[in-house]
Protein backbone atom coordinates (compact mmCIF):
# COMPACT_ATOMS: atom_id res chain seq x y z
CA UNK A 1 0.00 0.00 0.00
CA UNK A 2 1.24 3.58 -1.09
CA UNK A 3 2.30 6.00 2.01
CA UNK A 4 0.11 8.61 2.03
CA UNK A 5 1.94 11.89 2.04
CA UNK A 6 0.80 15.87 2.72
CA UNK A 7 3.17 18.39 1.82
CA UNK A 8 2.72 21.85 3.86
CA UNK A 9 4.15 25.21 2.45
CA UNK A 10 3.94 29.21 2.55
CA UNK A 11 5.66 29.86 -0.89
CA UNK A 12 5.89 28.60 -4.54
CA UNK A 13 6.20 25.04 -3.82
CA UNK A 14 8.95 23.89 -5.97
CA UNK A 15 9.89 21.36 -3.40
CA UNK A 16 6.97 20.48 -3.11
CA UNK A 17 6.53 19.85 -7.35
CA UNK A 18 9.89 17.85 -7.15
CA UNK A 19 8.36 16.15 -4.58
CA UNK A 20 5.07 15.12 -5.63
CA UNK A 21 6.41 14.65 -9.38
CA UNK A 22 8.33 11.80 -8.18
CA UNK A 23 5.73 10.14 -6.50
CA UNK A 24 4.02 8.02 -9.22
CA UNK A 25 4.93 4.61 -10.76
CA UNK A 26 6.88 1.94 -8.38
CA UNK A 27 7.40 4.81 -5.46
CA UNK A 28 6.24 3.78 -2.45
CA UNK A 29 4.52 6.84 -1.57
CA UNK A 30 1.68 9.50 -3.24
CA UNK A 31 0.79 12.83 -2.58
CA UNK A 32 -2.99 13.33 -0.64
CA UNK A 33 -2.63 16.97 0.27
CA UNK A 34 -0.90 20.05 -0.51
CA UNK A 35 -1.61 22.70 2.74
CA UNK A 36 -0.43 26.30 3.62
CA UNK A 37 -0.75 28.94 5.78
CA UNK A 38 -0.82 31.29 2.83
CA UNK A 39 -4.08 31.35 0.78
CA UNK A 40 -1.94 33.41 -1.91
CA UNK A 41 1.00 30.83 -1.95
CA UNK A 42 1.64 29.90 -5.85
CA UNK A 43 2.13 26.35 -4.39
CA UNK A 44 -1.14 25.70 -3.83
CA UNK A 45 -1.77 26.76 -7.75
CA UNK A 46 0.81 24.49 -8.63
CA UNK A 47 -0.69 21.74 -6.38
CA UNK A 48 -4.42 21.94 -7.54
CA UNK A 49 -2.77 21.74 -11.30
CA UNK A 50 -1.35 18.41 -10.48
CA UNK A 51 -4.65 17.15 -9.45
CA UNK A 52 -3.58 16.92 -5.80
CA UNK A 53 -6.14 18.59 -3.24
CA UNK A 54 -5.20 21.73 -2.18
CA UNK A 55 -5.89 23.42 0.99
CA UNK A 56 -5.19 26.56 2.89
CA UNK A 57 -5.50 27.60 6.46
CA UNK A 58 -4.75 31.09 6.76
CA UNK A 59 -2.72 31.81 10.18
CA UNK A 60 -3.39 35.64 10.85
CA UNK A 61 -6.96 35.17 11.83
CA UNK A 62 -5.65 32.76 14.90
CA UNK A 63 -3.49 36.20 15.80
CA UNK A 64 -0.79 35.13 18.34
CA UNK A 65 -2.84 31.57 19.11
CA UNK A 66 -0.53 29.22 17.48
CA UNK A 67 -2.47 26.28 19.18
CA UNK A 68 -5.84 27.16 17.43
CA UNK A 69 -3.82 27.11 14.52
CA UNK A 70 -2.27 24.18 14.61
CA UNK A 71 -5.57 23.00 15.61
CA UNK A 72 -7.39 23.99 12.40
CA UNK A 73 -4.36 22.34 10.50
CA UNK A 74 -4.37 19.21 12.35
CA UNK A 75 -8.01 18.88 11.43
CA UNK A 76 -7.01 18.64 8.00
CA UNK A 77 -4.01 16.54 8.05
CA UNK A 78 -6.06 14.31 10.10
CA UNK A 79 -8.94 14.31 7.24
CA UNK A 80 -6.68 13.41 5.05
CA UNK A 81 -5.08 10.54 6.93
CA UNK A 82 -1.27 11.24 5.65
CA UNK A 83 1.56 8.65 7.21
CA UNK A 84 4.37 11.56 5.93
CA UNK A 85 4.23 15.37 6.10
CA UNK A 86 6.47 16.86 4.03
CA UNK A 87 7.84 20.61 5.06
CA UNK A 88 8.55 22.15 1.89
CA UNK A 89 9.23 26.01 2.47
CA UNK A 90 6.60 26.14 5.30
CA UNK A 91 7.22 29.18 7.10
CA UNK A 92 5.82 29.02 10.55
CA UNK A 93 6.90 27.66 13.92
CA UNK A 94 5.28 24.79 15.12
CA UNK A 95 5.07 23.88 18.96
CA UNK A 96 5.77 21.06 20.83
CA UNK A 97 2.41 19.86 20.89
CA UNK A 98 1.65 19.70 17.38
CA UNK A 99 5.47 18.17 16.40
CA UNK A 100 4.77 15.47 19.26
CA UNK A 101 1.37 14.45 17.35
CA UNK A 102 3.37 13.70 14.11
CA UNK A 103 7.09 12.82 15.21
CA UNK A 104 8.97 10.32 13.46
CA UNK A 105 6.59 11.05 10.54
CA UNK A 106 7.51 14.64 9.52
CA UNK A 107 10.57 15.76 7.50
CA UNK A 108 11.56 19.39 6.86
CA UNK A 109 14.35 20.78 4.34
CA UNK A 110 16.55 23.38 5.85
CA UNK A 111 19.01 25.57 3.36
CA UNK A 112 22.04 24.75 4.87
CA UNK A 113 24.55 22.01 6.62
CA UNK A 114 22.98 21.34 9.54
CA UNK A 115 23.43 21.97 12.23
CA UNK A 116 25.16 24.84 10.98
CA UNK A 117 22.62 27.76 10.72
CA UNK A 118 19.67 27.71 11.63
CA UNK A 119 16.74 29.80 11.36
CA UNK A 120 16.62 32.32 8.35
CA UNK A 121 18.86 33.67 5.99
CA UNK A 122 21.48 31.05 5.76
CA UNK A 123 22.81 31.69 2.93
CA UNK A 124 24.26 34.96 3.76
CA UNK A 125 25.08 33.28 7.10
CA UNK A 126 26.98 30.93 5.44
CA UNK A 127 28.44 33.44 3.16
CA UNK A 128 29.18 35.80 6.54
CA UNK A 129 31.27 32.78 8.37
CA UNK A 130 33.54 32.43 5.58
CA UNK A 131 32.46 28.85 4.26
CA UNK A 132 33.80 27.14 1.05
CA UNK A 133 30.73 25.25 0.98
CA UNK A 134 27.04 25.84 1.05
CA UNK A 135 24.00 23.40 1.00
CA UNK A 136 20.72 21.82 2.31
CA UNK A 137 19.76 19.30 4.58
CA UNK A 138 16.16 16.98 5.30
CA UNK A 139 16.03 16.16 8.49
CA UNK A 140 13.04 14.61 10.58
CA UNK A 141 11.40 17.03 13.19
CA UNK A 142 11.68 17.35 16.34
CA UNK A 143 10.89 20.10 18.78
CA UNK A 144 13.87 21.57 18.31
CA UNK A 145 14.20 24.11 15.52
CA UNK A 146 16.00 22.86 12.45
CA UNK A 147 17.35 19.92 15.17
CA UNK A 148 15.86 16.66 14.25
CA UNK A 149 17.47 13.41 12.82
CA UNK A 150 19.50 14.25 9.68
CA UNK A 151 18.60 11.88 6.79
CA UNK A 152 20.21 13.55 3.77
CA UNK A 153 22.36 16.23 2.68
CA UNK A 154 23.63 18.41 -0.12
CA UNK A 155 26.29 20.56 -0.99
CA UNK A 156 27.43 22.93 -3.64
CA UNK A 157 30.72 25.11 -3.78
CA UNK A 158 30.43 28.58 -2.43
CA UNK A 159 32.56 30.83 -5.59
CA UNK A 160 34.21 34.25 -4.91
CA UNK A 161 31.70 36.73 -5.26
CA UNK A 162 28.43 34.51 -4.43
CA UNK A 163 25.54 36.77 -3.31
CA UNK A 164 23.01 35.21 -1.29
CA UNK A 165 20.68 35.00 -4.49
CA UNK A 166 23.40 33.11 -6.41
CA UNK A 167 23.93 30.60 -3.78
CA UNK A 168 19.99 30.22 -3.11
CA UNK A 169 19.61 30.16 -7.45
CA UNK A 170 22.62 27.40 -7.11
CA UNK A 171 21.01 24.84 -3.94
CA UNK A 172 17.67 24.84 -5.49
CA UNK A 173 17.97 22.20 -7.76
CA UNK A 174 19.50 20.40 -5.09
CA UNK A 175 16.87 20.95 -3.24
CA UNK A 176 14.76 19.18 -6.00
CA UNK A 177 16.94 16.32 -6.20
CA UNK A 178 17.74 15.82 -2.62
CA UNK A 179 13.74 15.60 -1.01
CA UNK A 180 12.47 13.30 -3.35
CA UNK A 181 15.81 11.14 -3.04
CA UNK A 182 14.99 10.90 0.91
CA UNK A 183 11.55 10.35 0.55
CA UNK A 184 11.68 7.51 -1.43
CA UNK A 185 13.79 6.21 1.12
CA UNK A 186 11.92 7.34 4.32
CA UNK A 187 8.62 5.54 3.25
CA UNK A 188 10.10 2.12 3.45
CA UNK A 189 11.40 2.78 6.35
CA UNK A 190 14.94 3.28 5.20
CA UNK A 191 16.36 6.12 6.97
CA UNK A 192 20.17 5.81 6.06
CA UNK A 193 21.46 9.07 4.48
CA UNK A 194 21.43 10.54 1.73
CA UNK A 195 24.59 12.35 -0.03
CA UNK A 196 24.37 14.69 -2.99
CA UNK A 197 27.06 17.34 -4.42
CA UNK A 198 26.46 19.77 -7.10
C1 LIG B 1 13.54 26.32 0.03
O1 LIG B 1 14.77 26.95 -0.14
C2 LIG B 1 13.57 25.54 1.30
O2 LIG B 1 14.80 24.98 1.59
C3 LIG B 1 13.23 26.59 2.32
O3 LIG B 1 12.26 27.40 1.70
C4 LIG B 1 12.43 27.32 0.29
C5 LIG B 1 11.12 26.89 -0.29
O4 LIG B 1 11.09 27.01 -1.67
N1 LIG B 1 12.84 26.02 3.56
P1 LIG B 1 9.87 26.40 -2.48
O5 LIG B 1 8.60 27.02 -1.93
O6 LIG B 1 9.90 24.92 -2.31
O7 LIG B 1 10.11 26.82 -3.91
Amino acid sequence: MNKRVAILLSGGGSNMVALAQDMHGAHPARPVLVLSNTPTAGGLEKAAGMGIPAASIDHRPFGGDRAAFEAALTKKLEAAAPDIICLAGFMRILTPHFIARWQGRMLNIHPSILPLFRGLHTHRQALEAGMAVHGCTVHEVTGELDGGPILGQAVIQIKPGDTPDDLAARLLPLEHRLYPAVLRKFAVGDHSKVSLCA
